[in-house]
């Protein structure tokens, strides 16, 4: 069997049926699939790991996905807002200690105080970083004159992830209403791509009803989507929202684990320059689990700098890492950790995706 797992890896083009083959491996097989990959991938991209300080700075949000933990409809999430001040400080932080770049994250709004509140967020933090420290923001879907409002302003990495590229299923976890449509979300995803945004999507691994073909699938519309990055965790099931009623149906946590470990593995197979984020959902499984995801193909890692009196509030699921440690903790903890996993870190360095560059290329 493993000699199918060589000749699958040696593969140019992988098709549905060798993706779910690679996401369904279990034990033995699997152990020897993550190995080939891992090593294959460091021979060909390298060892750097690139850090992103990630500051979650409100947890306001005006949508109500059914799998999330900071939704309008939980009432019982404390909500916050940082002041800008703390923001800027979060990325002076993360410039001094030579992150590279920074991840903005928040609940999704769309009302004009908020989005230009985030323009001049951005250019301040570029002004107080001398325009070293790279950008990346989360903020969920807006106009096309936003985001280049907001690209104008000195981001030019955007997460958007579609949770899942199936349209039956993303209906199942989200409402189905004008604020939560699927083909939306992907005219969003091409927007940022013309406006010129590094731009990164991903999915959560164990939905209630997935399935590995339905996962196959999310990696084809990766590659199909030509995205530049990618971030993908297991979905960890949250009390306080509906989803929580299907816990008994779901994987088991560990088995969810696995098959993001799979996931990341087979899309390092498919798609070999994009930069794939080592989700910190992970961790929340496997304390080793970011880690895991460094050997197997991920190349770009998140410590959390969010002011931690609000750390505790950004619940997107339960037992959320490193919610109680300072970003100084935090970021010592992290170098220790990427140096065990046999890797290097990129100090001082964007990190940017080759694939955003090699694009550039074949488009002339
Ligand atoms: N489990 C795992 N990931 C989650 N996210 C939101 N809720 C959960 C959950 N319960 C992820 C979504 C979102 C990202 C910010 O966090 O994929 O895009
Ligand atoms: Fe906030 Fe989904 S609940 S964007």
């Amino acid at each position: 069997m493993s000699n199918s797992i060589s000749e699958i890896i040696k593969k140019e083009k992988l098709n549905k049926a060798d993706l779910s083959y690679l996401l369904s491996l279990e034990g033995k097989e699997r152990d020897d699939f993550l190995k080939q990959t891992g090593n294959h991938y460091i021979n060909s991209l390298g060892k750097k790991v690139y850090f992103r300080g990630l500051v979650e700075f409100s947890n306001y949000c005006t949508k109500d996905c059914y799998y999330c933990g900071i939704r309008k409809g939980n009432s019982s999430s404390e909500r916050y807002d940082i002041d800008d001040e703390a923001i800027i400080d979060a990325a002076k932080f993360a410039h001094e200690n030579r992150y590279g770049s920074l991840v903005l994250q928040a609940g999704e709004r769309s009302d004009k105080i908020f989005t230009d509140r985030v323009t001049a967020l951005l250019k301040e933090i570029k002004k107080a970083t001398n325009g070293e420290l790279g950008i990346t923001i989360s903020l969920g879907e807006q106009t096309e004159e936003v985001y280049q409002e907001w690209f104008n302003a000195g981001a030019h990495r955007y997460l958007l992830r579609i949770e899942t590229s199936n349209k039956e299923l993303y209906y199942k976890i989200h409402p189905k209403d004008e604020q939560h449509n699927f083909e939306k979300r992907i005219e969003c995803l091409r927007t940022l791509q013309k406006v010129g945004f590094q731009t990164g999507t991903g999915v959560m691994i164990g939905l209630p009803f997935q399935t590995y073909d339905q996962l196959a699938d999310d990696l084809l519309f990766f590659k199909a989507m030509n995205v530049d990055m990618v971030g993908m965790g297991p979905f960890i099931e949250h009390t306080e929202t509906p989803l929580y009623k299907y816990k008994d149906d779901l994987w088991p946590l560990q088995r969810r684990f696995e098959v993001a470990l799979n996931m990341i593995a087979s899309l390092r197979l498919l798609m070999p320059d994009i930069n794939i984020a080592a989700a910190t959902a992970l961790q929340a499984i496997d304390p080793m689990g970011r880690e895991k995801a460094l050997r197997y193909g991920a190349n770009v890692i998140m410590p959390n700098i969010t002011p931690t009196t609000h750390r505790k509030d950004y619940t997107l699921y339960e037992n959320k890492p490193c919610t109680d440690e300072g970003a100084e903790d935090c970021s010592n903890c992290l170098s220790i950790r990427v140096e065990m996993a046999g890797r290097e870190i990129g100090y001082n360095q964007w990190g940017d995706s080759k694939h955003f560059f090699n694009r550039q290329i074949d488009k002339q």
